[in-house]
């Protein structure tokens, strides 16, 4: 395994200003946890405010657009997330593909965009409940994230994370078991290897997401080839996602 665990909090649509004093106290602990990497992804709206406010926290957006600039009311460009003080993207969320009808080739195309305008990238992928009975997790996952993934990415170690989050486990309180997590990891990791290189393909970070929180963190996060946690729910308190990032 790689470098520091990888910790990132996924406030999705929520917070309002009034939540910069869960940021910041995001901030001033993660310090003390030099081991982990702790980053945040609030609302686009949030983004400059908690990229001031938590200046030691990696802050990322949760979605960009593939055009540069243009006639595209109410979409955000790679271009503009950087410019607000972000440091990375999350794409192809579950939420995303489902909610908006992202398709792989559709988030490759963001990744790329991303990747130009010197955003590292999370790239999500996650089987639903119904793929996972009829035993094509694996199959359905590799296929997902091959068709999401750029061509090449330099130094993908750096600016590439994944993060497997079963559709059925996001939000339910539900998730695999530990072996179920390590075998779709190493599936992950034999697609990433077979990718980017031995090299390359072995340092990047796979991320696990769904229903994370304090009391699961420990056992899930030692899951094989779990290099961090994508979190939802838990994150939007300092307290518990501060109780998941002690337990990475
Ligand atoms: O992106 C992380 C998210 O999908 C997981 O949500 O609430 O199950 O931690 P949650």
């Amino acid at each position: 395994m790689t470098e520091r665990p990888y910790v990132v909090g996924n406030w999705k649509m929520n917070g309002t200003r009034a939540m910069l004093s869960e940021a910041r106290a995001i901030d001033r602990s993660s310090q003390r946890l030099m081991k982990v990497e702790v980053a945040l992804a609030p609302p686009f709206t949030l983004i400059h405010a908690v990229h001031k406010e938590a200046a030691q926290l990696a802050i990322g957006a949760q979605d960009c657009h593939t055009d540069e600039d243009g006639a595209r009311t109410g979409d955000i460009s790679a271009a503009m997330v950087a410019d607000a003080g972000a440091k990375f993207v999350i794409l192809g969320h579950s939420e995303r593909r489902e909610g908006h009808g992202e398709t792989d080739a559709l988030v490759r195309k963001k990744a790329e965009a991303a990747l130009a305008a010197g955003l590292r990238l999370i790239i999500c992928c996650g089987e639903s409940e119904q793929v996972r009975d009829a035993g094509a997790a694996e199959d359905f996952v590799t296929t997902q994230l091959r068709g999401s993934l750029p061509d090449s990415i330099e130094d993908a170690g750096a600016n590439l994370s994944v993060a497997y989050e079963p559709i059925w486990a996001i939000g339910t309180g539900r998730t695999p078991t530990v072996s179920d997590i390590g075998a779709m990891h190493r599936a992950i990791r034999a697609l990433l290897v077979e990718r980017f290189g031995e090299d390359e393909g072995a340092a990047i970070r796979i991320l696990y997401g769904g229903s994370v929180n304090p009391d699961n963190a420990n056992e899930l996060l030692a899951a094989d080839e779990v290099g961090g946690a994508l979190v939802g729910g838990a994150s939007l308190a300092a307290e518990s996602f501060l109780g998941i990032v002690v337990a990475a």
